[in-house]
């Protein structure tokens, strides 16, 4: 997949106000500060498309960003952010727990996993909730460049270890850094391999 444009078209806090949903999205979504901006940053190769921030709790609301003219990535706002009020915690959650089970046109799901950290039980409750709605998903593990491949290794296996206790049959995941970018092509690959099928469906 070759991104050749990419455009920020609007920001909301609720999935009806979202762009018409008549082309493909897969969205980016995780807990705060794992680096799910600059996964969508280092995709397009625009270094302030999405806003990042060292601080969590950075991105508040869904982003649409069309690649291409042709399909949506999407930069969702983190879970677990500690410092926030409960309130927020229950907007938070509405807004996303509609979007995901209710948007038409949102074809996948990553899931962004802190490679550096042993299984969270927020992260697999998440991807529970995934699962019992029946929504397609893998996952990425991100900021590898941050210990050695062994450590990395170790979490991912734990992480997996962890998931099988719910699922038969393990998802998809892709590692990845924004410093070296690491599993840039293979994430790009995976994005065409599902909008292509979508768009064959959309023919049938
Ligand atoms: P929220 O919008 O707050 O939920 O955060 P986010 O998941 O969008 O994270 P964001 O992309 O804003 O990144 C958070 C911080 O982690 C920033 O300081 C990034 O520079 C840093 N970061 C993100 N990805 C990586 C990575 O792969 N490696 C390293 N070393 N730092 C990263
Ligand atoms: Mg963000």
């Amino acid at each position: 997949m070759q991104i050749k444009t990419s455009e920020f078209v609007i920001s909301n806090s609720d999935y009806k106000k979202c762009p018409e949903p008549t082309k493909a999205e897969i969205a980016f979504i995780g807990r705060s500060n794992v680096g799910k901006s600059s996964l969508i940053n280092i995709l397009t190769n625009k270094k302030n498309l999405a806003k990042t921030s060292s601080t969590p709790g950075k991105t508040q609301l869904i982003n649409h960003f069309e690649i291409n003219g042709s399909w949506y990535l999407v930069d969702l706002p983190g879970y677990g952010y500690a410092s926030t009020s409960k309130k927020n915690r229950a907007t938070w959650g509405k807004m996303i727990t509609n979007y995901i089970t209710k948007r038409e046109s949102l074809i996948s799901i990553f899931v962004l996993i802190d490679s550096r950290i042993s299984p969270q039980k927020i992260d697999l409750d998440f991807i529970n909730f995934l699962g019992l709605n029946q929504i397609p998903f893998s996952i990425v593990f991100t900021k590898t460049d941050k210990q050695g491949t062994l450590t990395t290794s170790k979490n991912v296996e734990e992480f997996n270890k962890a998931l099988q206790k719910d699922w038969v049959e393990l998802p998809k995941y892709f590692l990845s850094s924004s410093i070296s970018k690491i599993g840039r092509e293979e994430i790009l690959e995976e994005i065409e391999h599902l909008i292509t099928y979508f768009k064959q469906e959309q023919k049938n």
